[in-house]
């Protein structure tokens, strides 16, 4: 291993050189799936459903006889799925029993900003906080993670994260494989490294895009594979990386539906050969079997990806085998999948009333680091606005807004590629790319109280590329929020 430091276009990166790495094709996969259990909750007598989420430090063997320390909500690596179903009254009773503040965020999840889990609710060591919300939006799968200000890649990649299942009505209803953990799987994915058997958080490591693991695991298994025995099994796929982009798909290029994307399911189902994911990303996506087979799903090079990253640093060639299925021999036959799945509840930007712009770049948002005191945008409750997002800055960005589902309008002038057509929070932007989505703010408004955008490459988001909006009414004025953390 050879470590250097070079200056790149006044950019300061560690170079860091290595065999070249790649995981495809070389490892058996015999690790059984983990699959995070459901997480209990209670409904109390005006209907809310309350759940327990304990933050907790211990030890994990992700490797037999090797333990190394790591963090968990209710056990020690990654947290339970949350389910709620639309129009429910949640309420999340967190207890953090780490020795330092964190928070829990929950991405993609539209709530009062007070709600929202970012920077400014967060939880002292030691301490509980108790949020509450009415869920008012389409099933989707989101989930949730700390996000407390400059530690989150920190806090994420200890092994805090975990998903949260939204349902309603027509989810209910449609033909899709929706068996929790037997046809219907959460396919949390997290590149990792290991130093010996400690899992890694290694600064190390940090090159100008974060963290780049060798080796990715699946809901915290390492070598993962699954038996499944239905024709057609849903993957809900959320890349839980911190820095690294995957572009998923079979070695044999069948191809699969894609079903549904960040904030829940397309209009319809949409054939493709690969779903790429960057941080926070999620892709709902059906896959047919064959009695029999074991089929990889495997993240491959990335054509998009600029100057190639991760080709270079810690991904050798940039493919990782990633989760195993193996088919039984006999088939539980599926119902063919819905033609329509239903209408987008996103907006087109037909009714925008303003537009803003939003340049990105390693140093800050349009040209400004995050300041917790300082609110960049205010939007008005109830209004639609176009946003365009331009990465020019020679390496790979994302974008992701807090509380809504934003429509992809143009990529580069274009018409966005199918994948890009549903339900939106987090939006990989590649070098070169201008982006315009259409977001519409419902509220509820809070002068005083903002919410995150920032780049979810956790790296970038720490170390300030982020920026604060407050949604107010029409004529209210932001308030001033506090510069620093709150009590919780
Ligand atoms: Cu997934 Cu502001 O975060
Ligand atoms: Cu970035």
């Amino acid at each position: 291993v050879t470590v250097g430091a070079v200056t790149i276009g006044g950019l300061f990166a560690w170079l860091w050189t290595d065999a070249s790495v790649s995981t495809v094709g070389k490892a058996s996969f015999n690790n059984a799936l983990a699959i995070p259990p459901l997480a209990e909750s209670h409904v109390e007598k005006d209907g809310t459903r309350v759940f327990d989420l304990r933050m907790q430090a211990g030890e994990t063997e992700f490797e037999a006889g090797r333990k190394t320390p790591t963090w968990g909500f209710n056990g020690t690596y990654l947290g339970p799925t949350l389910r709620a179903e639309r129009g429910e009254k949640v309420r999340v009773r967190i207890r953090n029993g780490l020795d330092e503040a964190s928070s829990v965020h929950w991405h993609g999840m539209h709530l009062p900003a007070e709600m929202d889990g970012g920077p400014h609710q967060e939880i002292a060591a030691g301490g509980t906080w108790s949020p509450q919300w009415t869920v008012d939006q389409p099933a989707a799968t989101l989930w949730y993670h700390p996000h407390p200000h400059g530690a989150t890649e920190d806090h994420v990649q200890r092994g805090l994260a975990g998903m949260f299942l939204l349902d309603d009505e027509r989810s209910a209803r449609l033909a899709l494989p929706k068996r929790y953990g037997v046809d219907d799987l959460p396919v949390v994915v997290q590149d990792v490294r290991f130093d010996g058997a400690r899992l890694d958080g290694g600064r190390g490591f940090l090159q100008n895009v974060g963290f780049l693991g060798d080796r990715t695991m699946v809901n915290g298994t390492l070598r993962p594979y699954r038996e499944v025995a239905d024709e057609l099994i849903r993957l809900r796929l959320l890349n839980a990386s911190t820095a690294r982009t995957y572009a998923f798909g079979f070695p044999d290029d069948r191809s699969f539906s894609l079903v549904g994307t960040d904030g829940g399911l397309l209009e319809r189902p949409v054939s493709q050969t690969r779903v790429q994911l960057s941080p926070g990303e999620r892709a709902e996506i059906v896959v047919r079997m064959r009695a029999d087979e074991r089929v990889m799903l495997r993240s491959f090079p990335q054509d998009n990806y600029g100057d190639g990253w991760q080709r270079r640093f810690g991904g050798g060639d940039d493919s990782f085998d990633v989760l195993e299925l193996r088919a039984a021999g006999r088939l539980r036959p599926s119902p063919d999948l819905p033609t329509v799945l239903g209408k987008l509840e996103i907006p087109d930007g037909a009714d925008a009333v303003r537009g803003r712009f939003f340049e990105l770049r390693r140093s800050g948002i349009n040209g400004r680091s995050m300041d917790m005191g300082r609110v960049d945008e205010t939007v008005t409750r109830g209004t639609t606005e176009v946003w365009t997002v331009r990465n020019d800055n020679g390496m790979p960005h994302n974008f992701h807004v807090h509380d809504v589902q934003f429509r992809v309008l143009e990529v580069n002038g274009a018409a966005p590629p199918p994948a890009l057509r549903g339900p939106k929070d987090t939006v990989f932007v590649p070098h070169g790319t201008t982006m315009k989505l259409a977001l519409r703010f419902t509220g509820p408004a809070d002068p005083d109280t903002p919410y995150m955008y920032h780049c979810h490459l956790l790296y970038h988001e720490d170390e300030g590329m982020m920026g604060q909006f407050v949604v107010v009414e029409k004529g209210q004025r932001a308030g001033a929020p506090s510069g620093h953390a709150g009590p919780g």
